[in-house]
């Protein structure tokens, strides 16, 4: 136990000290990882979100919000659709988000399609991810950020949930100081 605690104290003091540098003057480390490429954190079928490591503010604070638009009132099975995701929260300076599409037994649903340059696709357990790279994290507008991907639904009739989790940070290059968001949607043929 005693171990584990030094262990969590080192830990904070490293990213304490490292969050005081300013961004430009930090040296590249093991930890910082601009592409920021980790899977698994939607909040979807108990997936922790950002907020487990972006923890400073309280998940889904109504000072700001996250919106996934462009779902169907009726999903066709292998219909392409746009989705754009819309984060808004005075402030925001930088920003991110993970998004997935699983039917409701947990497994991959349809396939993404995504701009190389602002968003990168990855794999986990066989689910497909769609995340920012850090060329995405740039706010889109006055306190926001919005991104577009491409969907194309199952060719079988199925009911997909989609699981959105969202960064709205205050772009220091550190996890300290942001908001985080979560949302869950389905749509149904
Ligand atoms: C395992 C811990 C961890 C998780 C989970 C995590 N992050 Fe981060 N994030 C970090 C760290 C550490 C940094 C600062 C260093 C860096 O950028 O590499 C960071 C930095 C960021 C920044 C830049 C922050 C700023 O103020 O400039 C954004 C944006 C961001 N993360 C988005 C996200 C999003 C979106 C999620 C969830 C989908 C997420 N993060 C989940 C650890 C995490």
């Amino acid at each position: 136990m005693r171990r584990l605690a030094a262990i969590l104290a080192a830990t904070a003091a490293a990213f304490a000290a490292v969050a005081a540098v300013p961004a430009g003057e930090r040296p590249a480390s093991a930890w910082a990882y601009p592409d920021h490429p980790l899977a698994g954190i939607t909040g979807g079928f108990g997936e922790p979100t950002c907020h487990s490591c972006h923890f400073d503010g309280p998940e889904n604070d109504p000072g700001g919000s996250l919106e996934l638009l462009g779902l169907p009132d009726r999903l066709q099975p292998g219909r392409r659709y746009e989705l754009r995701i819309h984060l808004r929260r005075p402030g925001l300076a930088a920003a991110g988000f993970q998004l997935s599409a699983r039917t409701p037994d947990g497994l991959n649903a349809g396939t993404w399609h995504w701009p190389d340059s602002t968003i990168q696709h990855l794999q986990q357990n066989g689910i497909s991810y769609l995340t920012h790279r850090k060329a995405g994290t740039d706010p889109t507008g006055t306190d926001r950020s919005e991104w577009v991907v491409h969907w194309t639904a199952p060719d079988s009739a199925t009911t997909v949930l989609f699981h959105l989790a969202a960064n709205a940070a205050n772009g220091d290059a550190s996890e300290f100081g942001d908001h985080t968001y979560r949302i869950g949607r389905q749509a149904s043929p």
